[in-house]
C-alpha cells in the first residue's frame, strides 16, 4: 500500500497531519524525526512530510533529520518548522520574526501544483516565531501573507515544498485540498487505505497466530473492536473476560454481556467480582488509595481468571496509534516508542505475548470499524468512562447507598441530555455524590439528605475542559427528576469549575 511518512519534530499537530491524510484514504505514518535513513527506506514512502515543532533551525539543539534522507529524492513537504528546515537545508535563510499566531490571509502567487484549486486567497493558520528571510536558490514563492513574504515556497523540479502555515488544522481553509495536492498529485500516492481493507488484512494476519488469546473487555469501544476483529479471525480460540467491579454505570454489566454473548456470540466470561472490590474499598476515603485498590484488585481477578481458564499464549489489548507513538522531540529517541498497556501490572509468569490489533489506528478509524462490524451505535457514542469507575465519582468512602445515588442520578443526567439532543455534543456528563448533606422539606417534614453534583463538560482531548452552559430549563428538569426519583437526595448542584484548576473527575 502506498504510504506517506511524517517526520515528527514535536508539533502538537503532528498526529493530525496523518489523520487528515488517512481521511482521504492514503496511509500515513508518524515516525520520530531522527529515524535512520535505513529505517525510513524500509517504509518505502511515496513522499515525506516534515511536521512543525517548537524549535528554531538556527539553535544549536535544533532537531535535524539525517542528511541522507534528502538524497532519497522523494517529494518533500515541510510544514512550519519543517518549512524552515527546508529553507535552511537548501541554502536559504531563516530569521527570528514577530510571533504570528492565528489566522492570516494567504495570497496565492502560483497555483500550479501544491496550491492548485484553492482559490486566489485562503485563511491559513499560523503558529510560528521564525520565518524565511531568503528563499533557497531554485525555489519560488507560491504564496505569501502580509507579514510572511515566503509563506509557501516550491521547487517544482525537486518536488520540494515548504509552507509556513498548518494545512492540517481545520482553521486553514482548503487545508485538506493542499495536503491532497501534495499526496495525490505530487507524490502520486494511491488511495488504498480503507477500513474494509484494514479488517480484511488484519483478520488474515491474526488468523495465522497459534494458541489461545485472552482479551479483557470493558464495554468500551477499543477493547470491543479489538475483540471482534480477533474473533473474526480465530473464533472460539479467543476468550473474553469481563470483570464486573461493582463500580459500573446503571445496568452496564447486563448490557455488555448481552452484546458479547447474545449479539456477537463471542466466547465470553463475565466475572462478578463486585463484592470483592466493594469489600476492599470499605472504609477507604483517600482518592489515590481507592484508585490503587481498584487497580490491584483488577489485576488479582484477571490473573486468577487467566490461570484457571488458560493456557493462553496471547493477551489482546485495544491500544491505539497515539498511545504507541509519542512525540519525537519531547522524549529522547530511546523513549519514543512506548508500549502503552491498558492492563498494566500483570505478573510475568503468565508469560503472555501482547496482541494489539488496533495499534495502527486512530480513534475515528476504530469508530468506522465498529460501524462496519455492527457494534450498536449506543456503544461508540458513549462518553469516556474512567477505569476505576464510579469510585472516582463518589467523594469519600464508596458505600452502597452513595453508589446507588450515583448510578441513578447519572442515568437521569445521561437520559435527559440524550432527550435534549445534547449528549453527543458534550464530552462527559454524570452525577457525583459525597458525604455532605443538606436540609430539605418533603411534604411537611424536614429531611436531611444527600447533595448530588451534576458535572457536564466540553472538551476536545480531556487535557482541558470547560463546564457546559446547559439551558436552565434542562438543569431544572434534571434536578427535579433527581430529587423526585431518588429518595435520599435533597439538593442538586451544578459544577461550574473548569479544568484547570479543577479536573473532570472529582477524585
Ligand atoms: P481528569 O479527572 O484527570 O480526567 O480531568 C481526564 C479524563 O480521564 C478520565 N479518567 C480516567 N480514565 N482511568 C481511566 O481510564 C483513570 O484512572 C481515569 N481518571 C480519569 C476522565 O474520565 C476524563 O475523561
Amino acid at each position: 500500500m502506498d504510504k506517506i511518512v511524517v517526520l515528527d519534530f514535536g508539533s502538537q499537530y503532528s498526529h493530525l497531519i496523518c489523520r487528515r491524510i488517512r481521511e482521504f484514504s492514503v496511509y500515513a505514518e508518524l515516525v520520530p524525526f531522527d529515524i535512520s535513513y535505513e529505517e525510513l527506506q524500509k517504509h518505502n514512502p511515496k513522499g515525506i512530510i516534515f511536521s512543525g515543532g517548537p524549535s528554531s533551525v538556527y539553535s544549536s539543539e535544533a532537531p535535524m533529520p539525517e542528511n541522507k534522507i534528502f538524497e532519497m529524492n522523494l517529494p518533500l513537504l515541510g510544514i512550519c518548522y519543517g518549512h524552515q528546515l527546508i529553507v535552511n537545508k537548501y541554502g536559504g535563510k531563516v530569521k527570528r520574526a514577530n510571533k504570528e499566531y492565528g489566522s492570516s490571509l494567504l495570497t496565492i502567487d502560483n497555483d500550479k501544483d501544491l496550491l492548485n484549486g484553492v482559490g486566489e486567497s485562503v485563511r491559513a493558520w499560523m503558529s510560528h516565531g521564525d520565518e524565511a528571510e531568503q528563499i533557497p536558490p531554485g525555489f519560488q514563492v507560491i504564496g505569501h501573507t502580509e507579514s510572511a513574504k515566503a509563506a509557501a515556497i516550491a521547487s517544482e523540479e525537486k518536488s520540494v515544498y515548504g509552507i509556513q502555515f498548518h494545512p492540517e488544522v481545520v482553521h486553514t481553509e482548503q487545508g485538506t485540498e493542499i495536503l491532497k495536492n501534495f499526496v495525490l498529485k505530487v507524490c502520486n500516492a494511491k488511495q488504498e487505505w480503507t477500513m474494509e481493507g484494514f479488517i480484511e488484512s488484519s483478520v488474515e494476519k491474526i488468523s495465522k497466530i497459534e494458541g489461545n488469546v485472552l482479551c479483557g473487555v470493558s464495554g468500551g469501544i477499543d477493547s470491543t473492536v479489538a475483540a471482534l476483529l480477533i474473533h473474526k479471525a480465530i473464533g472460539d480460540r479467543l476468550k473474553c473476560v469481563f470483570v464486573n467491579n461493582g463500580l459500573l454505570r446503571l445496568n452496564e454489566e447486563k448490557e455488555i454481556e448481552e452484546m458479547f454473548r447474545d449479539n456477537f456470540k463471542v466466547n465470553f466470561s463475565p466475572v462478578d467480582a463486585s463484592q470483592e472490590f466493594l469489600g476492599k474499598l470499605k472504609g477507604i476515603s483517600d482518592p489515590e488509595e481507592k484508585r490503587k485498590i481498584v487497580g490491584e484488585e483488577f489485576v488479582r481477578v484477571f490473573t486468577n481468571f487467566a490461570e484457571k481458564s488458560g493456557p493462553f499464549k496471547w493477551l489482546a489489548q485495544g491500544t491505539l496509534y497515539p498511545d504507541v507513538i509519542e512525540s519525537g522531540v519531547s522524549k529522547g529517541p530511546a523513549a519514543v516508542i512506548k508500549s502503552h498497556h491498558n492492563v498494566g501490572g500483570l505478573p510475568e509468569w503468565l508469560n503472555l505475548e501482547i496482541l494489539e490489533p488496533l495499534r495502527e489506528l486512530y480513534k475515528d478509524e476504530v469508530r468506522q470499524i465498529a460501524k462496519i462490524l455492527n457494534v450498536p451505535e449506543k456503544l461508540f457514542m458513549r462518553h469516556p468512562f474512567p477505569g476505576p469507575g464510579l469510585s472516582v465519582r463518589i467523594i469519600g468512602e464508596v458505600t452502597p447507598s452513595k453508589l446507588e445515588i450515583c448510578k441513578i442520578a447519572s442515568k437521569i443526567v445521561e437520559d435527559e441530555l440524550l432527550e435534549a439532543n445534547l449528549y453527543s455534543k458534550v464530552w462527559q456528563a454524570y452525577a457525583a455524590v459525597g458525604d455532605d448533606r443538606a436540609v430539605g422539606v418533603v411534604g411537611d417534614e424536614r429531611k436531611y439528605g444527600n447533595i448530588v453534583m451534576i458535572r457536564v463538560v466540553d472538551s476536545i482531548d480531556a487535557m482541558t475542559a470547560d463546564w457546559t452552559r446547559l439551558p436552565h430549563g434542562l438543569l431544572e428538569k434534571i434536578s427535579n427528576r433527581i430529587t423526585n426519583e431518588i429518595e435520599d437526595v435533597t439538593w442538586v448542584t451544578y459544577t461550574i469549575s473548569s479544568k484547570p484548576p479543577a479536573t473532570i473527575e472529582p477524585q
